[in-house]
């Protein structure tokens, strides 16, 4: 049998060099723990779980800390353990020692010290999830239904009517950005339409599937002004890193500034930006898919009956569904989060649609034949849906800056990286 370590002829201690080897991973735990302590929610980290900007996610966060604690308290009591056990059962002689066979105690602690442990982490994490699941059933509050498609989600408000007076219109739609008044109760109805995604928001609210066939809901409340990035969680097909999204909650003011703005016609609100009739002929093959209120282009279905385009067997594109293009000019991002919304950006996502979003739903038109001229014509126009006097709730500041003076800054790595 082998040695812990040579024997050297005065004592059984290791070498020095030895004794170092033994402390090292010690040493190394003190500098991660001081490393973790210093990860905390004023560190602006809008993917963050441990950034929690809402009563909901203080909730998470508390069961994170116990969780936390518990297991710190179980590794070090473990780590103990061992020194311990290493020290004072080290081989002293060539002698055997006792060799003990089962042990009642013992087996009855190691079996009832841990379920204790799990049972009382498990009363506080299931009261969280049946009071969030709970406050989610709600027929209050300020109510979102959520369709999420292939990559992309489809944002509707069912009780904000499209049109005041033609309620036939159905409800305000837009996609990827959901604006919410600050100090609404909002509850999310998550539906699919093919396959499973996740709805996930960290500063907000805990993550939940969203299934085909089948309505979850998720309640937060809109605690503090500010931009809040959310991303699908569920890997959900080619795109699936490519399906983000945003809150944005903002004052009630802008709320109500956005949604006038969102039914007032383009033509009226930006004299450079007249009715589909009168933009390049060209942008006709996009109506097949994407609609822009107040203007012709209402042909495109939305909803969960609307599917979100496919490729029929020889790899074509069968005209679906896209996201509603009404107000596109104040969008954040364009093709959820992959691109910042610049007019180059804009150009990009025309020529190079299905390279710079694999696998996307949306024909490119410009390999099948759109000129520049006609992609720039296409750019002007839909970078000018957004009122003249500029966009409700622009400029607010990402979800954990919610410092006045911070308004405008977005720190660097908060917003999608443009691909070239
Ligand atoms: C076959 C249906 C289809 C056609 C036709 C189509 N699109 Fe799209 N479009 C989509 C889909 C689907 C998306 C969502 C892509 C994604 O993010 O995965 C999209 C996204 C977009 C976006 C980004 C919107 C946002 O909020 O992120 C813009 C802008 C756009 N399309 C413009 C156009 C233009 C301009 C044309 C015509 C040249 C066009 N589309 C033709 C299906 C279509």
């Amino acid at each position: 049998m082998s040695r812990f370590w040579p024997r050297r002829k005065d004592d059984h201690m290791p070498s020095r060099s030895g004794r170092w080897a033994r402390v090292a991973p010690l040493l190394a735990l003190v500098v991660v723990v001081t490393l973790l302590a210093g990860c905390g929610p004023e560190v602006n980290q809008p993917y963050s779980t441990i950034s929690p900007q809402n009563p909901k996610t203080d909730d998470i966060q508390r069961l994170y800390q116990i969780i936390f604690w518990a297991s710190l308290v179980v590794f070090v009591g473990v780590q103990l353990a061992i020194v311990y056990v290493v020290l004072r059962f080290r081989r002293r002689s060539d002698e055997r020692p006792a060799q003990v066979h089962g042990s009642r105690t013992l087996e009855i602690a190691w079996t009832v010290i841990p379920a204790v442990i799990l049972i009382l982490l498990f009363i506080p994490t299931a009261r969280v999830v049946f009071d969030h699941a709970a406050a989610a059933q709600s027929d209050e509050g300020f109510h979102v239904n959520v369709i999420a498609k292939q990559w992309w989600w489809e944002i509707t408000y069912p009780n904000i009517p499209a049109s005041e007076s033609d309620p036939s219109k159905g409800p305000l739609v837009t996609a990827n950005e959901m604006l919410v008044p600050v100090g609404s109760d909002v509850i999310v109805s998550l539906e699919g339409n093919n396959v499973m995604h996740s709805f996930w928001v960290p500063q907000l609210s805990g993550k939940l599937d969203v299934m085909p066939g089948h309505v979850n809901r998720l309640h937060f409340e809109a605690a503090r002004v500010g931009d809040y990035f959310g991303e699908c969680a569920e890997y959900c097909g080619a795109a699936h890193a490519w399906m983000r999204f945003k809150v944005k909650i903002v004052p009630q003011e802008e709320f109500d500034a956005w949604v006038a703005a969102w039914r007032t016609p383009p033509a009226d609100q930006n004299p450079d930006t007249p009715d589909v009739v009168d933009v390049p002929t060209a942008f006709g093959a996009c109506l097949a898919c994407h609609r822009v209120n107040g203007t012709t282009a209402q042909v495109a279905g939305q909803g969960m009956t609307a599917i979100s385009g496919y490729r029929d067997a020889d790899g074509k594109i069968v005209p679906g569904p896209g996201p509603n293009l009404t107000l596109v000019g104040c969008r954040d991002t364009i093709a959820a989060g992959l691109l910042k919304n610049t007019p180059e950006n804009m150009e990009t996502w025309l020529k190079h649609t299905d390279e710079v979003k694999e696998g996307v739903y949306m024909p490119n038109y410009y390999k099948q034949g759109l000129t520049d001229e006609q992609v720039t014509e296409i750019v002007n126009y839909l970078e000018g849906l957004k009122p003249a006097e500029g966009c409700p709730g622009a400029g607010l500041p990402v979800g954990s800056e919610v410092d006045p003076a911070s308004v405008g800054v977005i720190p660097p790595g908060a917003v999608a990286t443009p691909v070239p």
